[in-house]
């Protein structure tokens, strides 16, 4: 089911959790991809094709189905050094090492690696392992169009830099608390980047993450420029 709202040529659809896919201009971007999360569990073989499959960082929720997934549609990984090479060591063919500050262009894609306040480990030969910085994406697509996904975070100041530098139309910010932002936070962030719509992302998936969408919107009421699009696991927005 596809909602028709940001008419700028580019499609979202949410997996659940961090989980998203964008496409536009014949490229396809899979972001965070735990498709077999407990909200939705979309078998890796659903999502078609994938050109791009963008990491924010290490975290089981956000690495996921990442092996599994560049296996079965070829696509590259593209993550910040450290965890390109332990992803290399599992099986990924096609990886991308970059980091922050630093723009890959691509197949008329420009994938910028950002900040985010968090940390960031993954498993490896059965032992917790540093995967490098934990960061967030802006995508910008061949049209202009520009989306950023902040990971796992906290606010933090710079966000505003984000803004200035890079302009995203549309933010997906996690809201569940606990391991990220809070919708208080989260309305802060949207104040900072000032997007035109948000996606509100990693709630609801486990007990602890409590933020809601709902919150969200009453933090942002004073913000009338910033429209909350609250997505169910499954849905795609345009
Ligand atoms: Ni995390
Ligand atoms: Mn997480």
């Amino acid at each position: 089911m596809t909602r028709k709202i940001m008419g700028r040529g580019v499609s979202v659809t949410f997996y659940g959790h961090a989980a998203f896919k964008l496409a536009g201009g014949g490229k396809t971007v899979l972001i965070d991809p735990w498709l077999t999360n407990p909200l939705l569990a979309t078998p890796v073989s659903r999502v078609g094709q994938v050109d791009y499959i963008l990491v924010t960082h290490g975290h089981a929720d956000h690495v996921g189905d990442t092996v599994e997934a560049a296996k079965q549609t070829g696509a590259h990984v593209v993550v910040i050094h450290e965890l390109s090479v332990l992803l290399a060591k599992q099986g990924v063919a096609k990886v991308v090492g970059m980091n922050k500050g630093g723009t890959f262009k691509t197949d008329g894609l420009e994938i910028t690696m950002t900040q985010a306040v968090h940390s960031s480990t993954i498993e490896d030969e059965g032992r917790m392992v540093p995967a490098g910085d934990p960061g967030g994406f802006v995508i910008k697509f061949p049209n202009g169009f520009t989306a950023y996904h902040a990971g796992d975070t906290a606010v933090f100041r710079d966000m505003e830099l984000i803004r200035e530098l890079y302009r995203p139309e549309l933010a997906m910010l996690p809201i569940g608390s606990h391991y990220v932002m809070s919708p208080a936070e989260a309305a802060l962030a949207c104040r900072l980047l000032k997007p035109k719509w948000v996606i509100p992302m990693h709630y609801g998936t486990f007990p602890v993450l409590t933020g809601t969408p709902e919150e969200l919107k009453e933090h942002l009421k004073g913000e009338p420029d910033i429209e909350v699009i609250a997505l169910k696991p499954g849905e795609t927005v345009e």
